[in-house]
């Protein structure tokens, strides 16, 4: 959890349990990419006039977007194709825990601490996953992605720290333990969430 606002590790079975399944995980995984970036878009039509938001989130579009391209290669290369996307509990969750918590940072600041806060499990999942195909290309690919999910999770804290009055440090911990309830609560499946 270095450098991560988490305050529950996914149990180690999980990333066993991903990489059993590896066709179902890669799909999901292309999908949790690309609804990345389509959250980011949304923002810059939904907050027009925060400040540093829209290049802020053009970058992190554009990151995801390659992302996606390269999960979606992979895909293809192992003769796969791209899964229907499924519905995802965990942000569901979250996002609905910050509707009835609002931290006092509008709905920007509450919106962007809940993708800080899926970039951060993100990147707790894609370091297990690398260790997990550790010696891999697979693995080789899951570490560099954690570098990016690490860098994600601060940017979308940083943007939240400029939209509002209250200690930012008090709503990460007060988030921090509602998430670590839901990851608590979810199955150990091959999905990224
Ligand atoms: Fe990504
Ligand atoms: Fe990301």
């Amino acid at each position: 959890l270095d450098g991560l606002p988490l305050r529950y590790a996914t149990p180690p079975e999980w990333a066993r349990v991903a990489v059993s399944d590896l066709d179902g995980l890669l799909s999901d995984h292309a999908h949790c990419e690309q609804k990345a970036a389509s959250m980011a878009i949304a923002l810059i039509g939904r907050f027009p006039e925060a400040p540093n938001l829209a290049r802020e989130m053009i970058a992190l579009a554009q990151e995801e977007m390659r992302h996606f391209r390269q999960v979606l290669d992979l895909i293809e290369s192992r003769g796969g194709s791209l899964g229907r996307p499924l519905p995802d509990p965990y942000v569901r969750a979250l996002r609905e825990w910050g509707f009835r918590h609002r931290g006092g940072f509008g709905a920007l600041g509450d919106l962007l601490l809940v993708s800080a806060f899926v970039e951060a499990r993100s990147c707790e999942r894609f370091r297990l996953l690398a260790a997990e195909l550790r010696g891999e290309d697979l693995g080789v690919f899951y570490s560099r992605l954690a570098e990016a999910e690490a860098r994600h999770w601060e940017t979308f804290r940083d943007l939240c720290s400029g939209s509002g009055k209250r200690a930012i440090g008090e709503r990460i911990a007060e988030m921090a333990e509602a998430e670590a309830e839901i990851v608590r609560a979810r199955p150990l499946e091959a999905r990224m969430h």
